[in-house]
């Protein structure tokens, strides 16, 4: 039975009736949490967006046919009640509606449920591919849908905040042309041009430029983007960037601004003030100290190099090390000296995933004697030094990777995060924001042999190094910059190259010939030659943002219908194989041995 809502209008959602008086008529929709028939009264809660609200049936208000009515309510069927809000004689102190009630007096079934899958409530302990299969009903979830609407809210203040600071917001096209650099694209195959493909946006990166191009000044987008790559809890196909660019700007305007948006969204938000200037730091010290180019603050354990103080010492694993041209790093974990060998065997394979050999260790037992697993190799004087340069005290764990700084940086910086979650010293509403600066211009590339932008290859070397650009182009600095919250890259941008003979020379030292640069980019270095002012930009996503700021611990859950670690939608089972028909219109052919190859080897 399905009821119409013919001369029914909604006059509160359920928490609204906080502000109607007591004694009114109120109409309110919604679905039902739970229904519990005691004889001759029945409680039903009244659940929508705003929280849940009970309804009180009783035979004498509402007549036989409401109440017999009532009595066939289940969970999630989706009911209009019209009746009197009246204070409850046994408030709930547990929700915000607790001391009040509604007394129905009408009930329409507007829809009946099936019984859902799993129970619609907070915390839900239903594994996630079945929350996802059924994701509208894992929506209706209380705690999901407030982090959804706090999104949304957070949207909202992104665009007042954007308006009122002169930026124009401007959309830029999906179906783009395929850039190659940084991930793999999404492309869509066109059927008026067969053969040829579009690419979905990365992000609007050239765009954004070209607008800039087009004295657009100050432009901004919650822009859509798509990045083929391997998954993780911070990282989805698609996802939303808060995009903006500024012309006649260098660093310090890109970055005096958006402290100011965060400033705003976090006051709005949470309540929370952030104190500005946000501290910054160079990616060199991020990584000397913290191992990391998104340092997480909220603790110290910082990285100490003692390639120094070993150069000379008796371990083989530490001199090899450094005679390779590596270096030797170490974290002191106060007050962990009495580390079981399992856990430190653990934190030794964490370690081994980054590409280290091992993890060396030395426990300063509290009389200051020390266990160590190299103990042996080493001159009492030499394990004492080792010892001082870390600041050991007793009870103190020492803990040390010797290889390339690549390798101990990464595995060194994995374990003191290792570290942090096992002593609780993430606290979730301690947020500690950084800007990291100076980042490297060009990353090398074991695997295509080749330097590649770190950033893109539009961003502007620091003019102080670009005379390094031939001799050692590893040790060129861009002017790019990451904010980072908590551990997290919330966002990145740099300042631009607007100089022609400055793009070639990027371009060629990343190995892109003069044809292809034309190729792909040919749009751009046109537009370069119509004068082009100077401009940066930045680019927060948006999904990351805010599931720091709902304290989510994936971007799944401020994400509306995500998709799964192999990047299918298993709500809808995108992707799915198309008609025969379409894959003609396109003059596509699938290879299924090929696809079946490599479906294989994606599962390995
Ligand atoms: P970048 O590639 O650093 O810069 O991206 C900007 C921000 O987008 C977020 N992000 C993601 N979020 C979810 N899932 C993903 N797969 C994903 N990839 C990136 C990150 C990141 O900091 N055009 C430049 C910006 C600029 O220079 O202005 C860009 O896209 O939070
Ligand atoms: P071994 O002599 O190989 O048993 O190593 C002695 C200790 O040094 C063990 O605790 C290893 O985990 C550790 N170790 C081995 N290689 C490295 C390395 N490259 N950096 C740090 N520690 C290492």
């Amino acid at each position: 039975m399905s009821e119409s809502m013919k001369g029914l209008k909604r006059t509160h959602r359920c928490a609204e009736v906080l502000t109607a008086e007591v004694g009114s008529t109120v109409t309110v929709m919604g679905w039902v949490q739970r229904s519990r028939n005691k004889g001759g009264l029945i409680f039903t809660d009244l659940r929508d967006r705003t929280g849940i609200l009970q309804i009180i049936f009783e035979e004498t208000s509402c007549g036989r046919e409401v109440f017999e009515k009532a009595a066939e309510l289940r969970s999630e069927f989706c009911i209009a009640v019209v009746g009197t809000l009246e204070k409850r004689s046994a408030p709930n102190s547990q929700i915000p509606t607790g001391a009040l009630e509604v007394r129905a007096e009408q009930l329409r079934i507007l829809s009946e449920s099936e019984t859902p899958p799993f129970p619609v409530e907070e915390n839900s302990k239903t594994r996630e591919e079945l929350r996802l299969k059924y994701r509208f009903l894992d929506l209706r979830r209380p705690d999901l849908q407030k982090k959804i609407m706090t999104r949304s809210k957070i949207a909202a203040v992104v665009r007042q905040f954007m308006i009122e600071n002169g930026f124009l917001e401007i959309e830029t096209p999906t179906l783009i042309k395929s850039t190659p650099e940084g991930a793999r694209d999404y492309l869509v195959p066109s059927r008026v041009h067969p053969g040829k493909m579009y690419a979905l946006p990365q992000s609007p990166q050239l765009l954004k430029q070209l607008l800039m191009c087009s004295g657009y000044d100050r432009y901004f987008q919650l822009a859509r983007c798509y990045r083929d790559e391997d998954l993780r809890a911070d990282r989805q196909p698609e996802f939303t960037q808060i995009d903006m660019e500024l012309s006649f700007v260098d660093v310090d305007d890109v970055i005096e601004v958006n402290e100011r948006l965060l400033q705003r969204l976090f006051r709005e938000i949470l309540g929370v003030e952030v104190k500005l200037p946000i501290q910054r730091m160079t990616w060199q010290d991020a990584m000397d100290h913290y191992g990391s180019d998104k340092p997480d603050l909220r603790f110290g354990m910082q990285l100490r190099n003692v390639t120094e103080v070993v150069r000379n010492c008796g371990f083989g694993v530490f001199t090899n090390a450094i005679k390779a041209g590596g270096t030797v790093r170490g974290i002191n974990a106060e007050g962990l000296g009495t580390m079981p060998r399992k856990k430190i065997d653990a934190l030794t394979d964490t370690a081994k995933t980054y590409g280290a050999k091992g993890l060396a260790y030395v426990a300063i037992q509290p009389d200051g004697t020390v266990k160590s697993s190299f103990q042996k190799f080493m001159k009492p004087e030499e394990m004492d030094a080792l010892v001082r340069a870390m600041d050991g005290k007793p009870g103190d764990l020492l803990l040390f990777a010797a290889d390339r700084n690549k390798v101990v940086w990464d595995s060194l910086g994995a374990i003191r995060l290792e570290l942090g979650r096992q002593l609780g010293l993430m606290k979730k509403d301690d947020y500690r924001f950084l800007w990291v600066t100076e980042f490297p211009l060009l990353e090398w590339s074991d695997e295509e042999n080749r330097f590649k932008a770190m950033h893109h290859p539009f961003t502007m070397p620091m003019e102080e190094d670009w005379d390094k650009i031939d001799s050692d182009p590893g040790s060129v600095r861009a002017k790019a910059y990451d904010i980072v919250l908590n551990g997290t890259e919330i966002g990145g941008g740099s300042v631009r190259i607007h100089q022609s003979d400055i793009q070639k020379k990027m371009f060629e030292v990343l190995g892109l010939s003069d044809e292809v640069a034309q190729q792909r980019f040919g749009f751009l270095l046109e537009a370069f030659k119509y004068g082009v002012p100077p401009h940066a930009g930045l680019a927060y996503g948006l999904d990351r943002l805010a599931m720091i700021m709902v304290g989510a611990d994936t971007i799944r859950d401020v994400i509306a219908f995500p998709k799964v670690k192999d990047a299918t939608d298993l709500m809808m089972n995108a992707p799915d194989v198309v008609e025969q028909k379409q894959l003609d219109d396109l003059a596509l052919k699938v290879d299924e041995e090929e696809a079946r190859r490599i479906e294989a080897a994606m599962k390995k």
